[in-house]
């Protein structure tokens, strides 16, 4: 099949088992995206599909044929953070930054999609990504931030 990550073109053959997550991470050694829980409860897999938010370890690489796949690798323009990112930096929003990459590609998504009217919005809307480390107050302000709330 061929997909395209992070503006580039894949052609890569998978076995039907095999999760977007251990595709990006095992064979095209995109490790920025984490494997926490596996089973889908944790967020750490987040990355962004055709534009929209999905856990990787819950999605079959195979059903995946011409789609558009973002990962944390793919938001920068080189050095160029997005504003989220220098956003999770100004705030210290992060202690181990496991969780990290898929709050960024979360909190990209939550913006895009309009859900930061409130912190108690942004906190619903980001519920789905799990941070151990307990930084959920500063990941709020560095959503809020970027939204251009702060
Ligand atoms: Fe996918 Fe936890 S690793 S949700
Ligand atoms: Fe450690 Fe979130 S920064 S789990």
């Amino acid at each position: 099949m061929s997909l395209t990550v992070n503006g580039r073109r894949h052609r890569v053959s998978a076995d039907t088992r095999t999760s977007l997550l251990d595709l990006l991470r095992e064979d095209l050694d995109l490790t920025g995206t984490k494997k926490g829980c596996d089973q889908g409860a944790c967020g750490a897999c987040t990355v962004l599909v055709d534009g929209r938010r999905v856990n990787s370890c819950l999605t079959l690489a195979v059903r995946l044929d011409g789609a558009e796949v973002t990962t944390i690798e793919g938001l920068a323009d080189g050095d160029d953070l997005t504003p989220l990112q220098e956003a999770f930096i100004a705030h210290d929003a992060f202690q181990c930054g496991f969780c990290t990459p898929g709050q960024i590609v979360s909190g990209t998504a939550c913006i895009r999609e309009g859900h930061t009217g409130s912190p108690a919005e942004i906190r619903e809307w980001m519920s789905g990504n799990i941070c151990r480390c307990g930084c959920y107050p500063k990941i709020v302000r560095a959503v809020e931030q970027a939204a251009g709330k702060r």
